[in-house]
């Protein structure tokens, strides 16, 4: 049984961020690109689907859902705002495709429509495309390893038309960019170094990354070697990378790390590329949202092996157990309402700051440096609370309440 075998036996604390992501994108995206589709057609493309759901775990009869299984929950959420998510799948494991289609078929709601592609992503790209026409597309990419070859993302996704609406997010592998960069700064006796297949592992790098310009790139940034360099020369790799991508197409970018632990460094960045303003606003709120679900989903963990550890101690006090979850609770909300707190007073001091430079703070254009730090962990109604605050020292003027806040105009108070 390989490692990736084993991935959907056990849903990975770094999959709870990342579907939480795809919980809340997808429908937004969905939503405002259809207003002016065909018939409010959308199309949803998920490159790397999996099996569709991960094997059951401990009591469970039914194991979580996958990143498909989402997306036709969202379709049809969505059919109800006439909006027809109309999602494509391609997998390459004929067992998952198969088991993709059979729980496809138990779950999605008569009408939904979907397509599953057998086959490699790359063979596929074409008939999927064919089927996807000019409606708006949002494309996830979520391979074990390297994903497509960097000209089939930027020619045949990005290189769509400029007036159709495309997005493009990547979860990009950073552990498999600093193992398989171990191969390029290893000692020369490593025997990693001297595997016959390493040269061809470097390659596919090479046709993901759009050439082999990485090798140097993460060669120097690891050059310190001291421990954490190669997670950090990962990261200078993508960023390079994402830089590359907005030269050779006009999308920018917003990665989001994703990590096993806090405070580990991150395994994943998933990165959104996107053409359209109104995009970085929107995704933020969506991995906030999915930041808050990732860090509940760590305290319920530690509070199990807590209550385990409990269990098994000698004279274990299995009483005092509904106290012992009472006080996470309540730990917990007032460790959020402090780090949101936080927050706010950040967004404050930003946009403090910003409006020493100009009179006018449009939100749409200038929220990454409202957010600043808080990006991907705050949201509107932490920039909302920022503005009232603001407006009740009498710096800025108020907020119409009646509008959505990120068409609004932040004005200083001259
Ligand atoms: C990380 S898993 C996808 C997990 C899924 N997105 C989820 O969140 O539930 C990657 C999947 O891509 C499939 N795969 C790998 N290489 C592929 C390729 N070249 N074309 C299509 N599918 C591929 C693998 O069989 C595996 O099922």
């Amino acid at each position: 049984m390989t490692a990736n075998d084993l991935f959907f036996q056990r849903k990975q604390a770094a999959a709870v961020l990342k579907h939480g992501v795809l919980m809340r994108y997808p429908p937004v995206f969905a939503t405002m690109t259809g207003s002016t589709s065909d018939g409010g057609r959308v199309v949803y493309l998920d490159g790397y689907a999996g099996p569709g759901r991960y094997e059951p775990e401990g009591d469970e009869t039914i194991g979580a859902p996958g990143s498909p299984l989402l997306a036709v929950r969202s379709a049809t959420t969505i059919a109800q705002w006439s909006r027809d998510l109309h999602c494509i799948f391609i997998e390459r494991n004929p067992q998952y495709a198969e088991n993709l289609r059979r729980v496809l078929n138990e779950e999605a709601n008569a009408g939904l429509n979907f397509d599953v592609l057998k086959g490699d992503v790359q063979d596929q790209l074409n008939e999927a495309l064919a089927l996807v026409g000019k409606s708006p597309l949002l494309t996830f990419l979520d391979p074990f390893g390297t994903a497509l070859p960097y000209e089939a993302m930027t020619e045949q996704l990005m290189g769509r038309d400029s007036d159709l609406k495309t997005e493009v997010l990547l979860n990009l592998n950073l552990e498999m960019v600093w193992r398989i960069g171990g191969l390029l700064t290893g000692k020369e006796s490593d025997p990693e170094r001297t595997k016959s297949g390493s040269s061809a592992t470097l390659e596919r790098i090479d046709a993901f990354l759009g050439g082999d310009w990485w090798r140097e790139t993460f060669t120097a940034a690891r050059e310190s070697k001291e421990p954490g360099s190669a997670a950090r020369a990962a990261h200078t790799v993508a960023t390079e990378f994402c830089r590359r991508v907005l030269a050779a197409t006009g999308f920018q970018s917003f990665s989001v790390p994703i990590r096993r632990r806090p405070h580990h460094p991150p395994l994943f960045l998933l990165i959104l590329f996107y053409r359209h303003q109104a995009a970085p606003y929107q995704f933020n709120e969506a991995v906030s949202g999915a930041n808050a679900e990732w860090r509940e989903h760590f305290r319920q963990a530690d509070l199990s092996e807590d209550l385990e550890r409990r269990r098994n101690e000698e004279d274990p006090d299995l009483f005092g157990e509904d106290l012992i979850v009472t006080m996470s609770e309540q730990e917990a909300n007032s460790i959020e309402a402090k780090l949101e707190d936080q927050w706010v007073a950040t967004i404050t001091t930003n946009i403090t700051t910003l409006l020493d430079k100009t009179s006018a703070l449009r939100i749409e254009a200038s929220f990454a440096d409202i957010y600043g730090k808080t990006l991907g962990l705050a949201r509107e109604k932490h920039l909302r609370r920022a503005w009232d605050q603001l407006y009740d020292a009498g710096l800025v003027l108020k907020r119409d309440k009646a509008q959505k806040i990120r068409r609004l105009t932040i004005n200083r108070v001259i």
